[in-house]
């Protein structure tokens, strides 16, 4: 038997859904029913219990946005860094196996690689860059496998950051947004600890219409911040992470977004291609502008590299696909 935490929650309900899909036998905890917050309490749980896996999907996150983490900080800091750290610490005294879900969100930028010397670049807003990514990577195309095609004197592509790279959106590395500096603090407190998974998840998106949906959240923007990331279509991430676990992929930290990166510029150019809503869309003229009127704390916007999970037999398909599939089977929110 599975025990999922979280499962009242925007990514909790897929993992759910994906487990009967699945016909998994599960127990979906919730802090009304039990607190899995308190140590004492969860680790009886556990012992009475006796879980296969654990899968937490609870944590702390702002609504509508990471904004709204800046003044709920210490709830952001329960979620994120304390609870997760007491998980680990229930799991790995009862040796139970689970896993995390964490955010690429500790990220900004890529690594750039410029007449073949590879820096990390925080920023992918710059004219120069931006007018490089534009024309160098297809949404499609795996941003290794694309970098291998080009020779090393061509002059500019760009590669994710991998599990191995030290996070750069951080509280170890300002600026950050408080939300993004305990996600990062609680990976920390749990890598190593006991037998686990991290999963990484970043901007989730399906067809289904939702205010947590990025391509709702697109659509409903009345100006649209332009950036470059990588995306995580929900139900492929939460199969890619229930696949970890049933295909018993060592234990560590995964990114799991679909293979690739989207700018915003080619969402809406698809949005429009395949939805034809009834309205255009306008962009913010600069970050500058964006910051002064549209958010309070700086945002994480990055590619990541997918290899290690792909690596690993567990198959994502491309962002190109997931986003043209989720936007061909739109299903309106009814009210
Ligand atoms: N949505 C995103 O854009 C996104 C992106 C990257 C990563 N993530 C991560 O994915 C996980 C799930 O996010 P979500 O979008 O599904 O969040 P959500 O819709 O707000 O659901 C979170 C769930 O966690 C539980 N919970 C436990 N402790 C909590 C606390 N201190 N504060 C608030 N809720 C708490 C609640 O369930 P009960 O009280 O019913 O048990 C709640 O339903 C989080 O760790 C988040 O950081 C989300």
């Amino acid at each position: 038997m599975i025990t999922l935490l979280g499962s009242t929650g925007y990514i909790g309900q897929a993992f759910a859904a994906e487990l009967n899909r699945r016909g998994l036998a599960f127990e979906a905890l919730t802090r009304s029913q039990l607190d899995y917050t308190r140590f004492e309490d969860f680790l009886a749980y556990l012992r009475r219990a006796k879980p296969a896996f654990v899968i937490n999907a609870a944590g702390y996150t702002g609504k509508p946005n990471v904004d709204a983490c800046e003044t709920a900080k210490a709830d952001t800091l329960q979620g994120n860094t304390l609870f997760p750290a007491m998980l680990g610490h229930a799991c790995a005294a009862t040796d139970t196996p689970w896993g995390h879900v964490s955010s690429g969100c500790i990220y900004s930028g890529a690594k750039v690689v410029e007449q073949g010397v590879e820096r990390i670049e925080p920023d992918l807003t710059k004219p120069n860059l931006r007018e490089h990514y534009r024309s160098s990577i297809p949404l499609s195309s795996s941003i290794k496998e694309r970098a291998g095609e080009r020779s090393r004197s061509e002059a500019v592509f760009f590669r994710g950051f991998t599990e191995t790279d030290t996070p750069n959106f951080s509280f170890r590395s300002p600026p950050c947004s408080f939300y993004s500096g305990t996600k990062a603090l609680g990976e920390e407190a749990i890598a190593g600890v006991g037998r686990s998974y991290i999963w990484r998840l970043r901007i989730p998106f399906d067809e289904f219409d939702n205010a947590r949906n990025y391509l709702s959240k697109v659509q409903r923007y009345s100006k649209v911040y332009d950036n470059v990331n990588s995306i995580s279509h929900r139900r492929d991430f939460v199969a890619a992470c229930i696949d970890t676990w049933e295909k018993r992929v060592p234990f560590g930290t995964y990114n799991v977004t679909n293979p690739g990166a989207v700018t915003t510029r080619q969402v809406v150019e698809a949005i429009q291609r395949i939805l034809k809503p009834d309205r255009s869309f306008e962009f913010w003229e600069s970050d500058e502008e964006f910051y002064k009127v549209a958010a309070k704390t700086p945002r994480s916007n990055c590619i990541m590299d997918v290899s290690k999970i792909l690596g690993a037999g567990i198959k994502i398909r491309s962002v190109e696909e997931a986003l043209e599939d989720s936007l061909r089977n739109w299903q309106p929110e009814t009210k």
